[in-house]
């Protein structure tokens, strides 16, 4: 619900920030920049978050940096990595998105594919809503399906033969609609871990083929993921089977949903290497990181 989501960020804004400088034992007066996602994302949060900081910004005459929240979902992994070396795939997996990227440097990003329709992370919420699940769907869904079987309901994966790299999850989450039609909740309640077992396996498996495909296409052998979906820990150990000749790297998991160290940590490399693009602070909601 926007109108919701905008109104808690204005509630809860200035206290977090407060609590932040507090807990990195910051004062206000030695920030450098404040960095700020101006997109992709929902228009009323991103207006309430770049208004606020460009506020604070001018308060303290410092810069506002406008950022892009996929561009820091992607050097997330450097927080984790910092020797990371590029090139690097990464496969960027939230609630709105699913690509894979190839990262050639810091504003040099290629994009191999994406999908066509829902996100891998909208799989997850719209599956989870299905089986009466918690949202958000994918922490549900990956607590639903632990210890059930992968393998007792075949779900359809969409392009898994096509030297593609494309993706698209509005058939799996039909059939997963037509299936819990056809059983009923009373089975569906009885066999939950293992439909959400099989579920979740069919996101996961096309991912990583997807990945594997981008690997051997480019001939690159190290994949970062990215995005609230690689907080998954069915997906961190399926991809070290299905790229176990790559390098694959993931953030914690609290640096995989959505946050603002990652922000921060964009930031300061626009500050460090090229401050013109962050000046842009134009709110987009559907913010292209190969457009820019
Ligand atoms: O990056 P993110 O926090 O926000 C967006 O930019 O969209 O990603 C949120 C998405 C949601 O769809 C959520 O269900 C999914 O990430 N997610 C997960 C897990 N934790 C969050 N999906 C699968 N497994 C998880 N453990
Ligand atoms: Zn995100």
């Amino acid at each position: 619900m926007p109108e919701i989501a905008s109104r808690e960020h204005e509630k809860h804004l200035v206290m977090i920030v407060e609590k932040a400088l507090y807990r990195a034992d910051v004062p206000k007066k030695n920030l450098d920049a404040i960095a700020v996602t101006r997109g992709p994302g929902l228009m009323g949060t991103l207006l309430t978050g770049v208004s606020f900081a460009s506020g604070l910004s001018e308060g303290l005459k410092v810069p506002c940096l406008g950022i892009d929240h996929m561009e820091a979902h992607i050097f997330a992994n450097f927080i984790a990595y910092p020797e990371l070396n590029y090139p690097f795939l990464s496969l960027l997996v939230s609630g709105g998105h699913t690509q894979i990227w190839k990262v050639n440097g810091f504003g040099n990003y290629e994009l191999l594919g994406e999908t066509r329709d829902d996100a891998a992370g909208e799989a997850f919420d719209k599956g989870a809503r299905i089986l009466g699940l918690d949202y958000p769907g994918g922490p549900s869904i990956e607590k639903a399906a632990a210890g059930g079987d992968e393998s007792s309901v075949t779900f359809p994966q969409a392009f898994q033969k096509s030297d593609n790299i494309e993706f698209s999850f509005s058939g799996l989450k039909t059939a997963l609609l037509n299936y819990v039609r056809k059983e009923g909740d009373v089975a569906i309640r009885q066999n939950l871990a293992d439909i959400a077992a099989s579920y979740q396996a069919a996101i996961i498996d096309i991912l990583l083929k997807k990945l594997r495909l981008a690997a051997d296409q480019t001939g690159i052998r190290t994949a970062v993921i990215g995005g609230g979906v690689a907080a998954n820990q069915k997906m961190r150990e399926e991809a070290e089977a299905t790229l176990d000749d790559c390098t694959v790297l993931y953030p914690d998991s609290n640096l995989c949903t959505d946050n603002a160290a990652m922000v921060a940590f964009v930031g300061e490399l626009y500050l460090k290497f090229s401050s013109e693009r962050s000046r842009d602070l134009a709110v987009i909601p559907n913010l292209r990181l190969a457009d820019q």
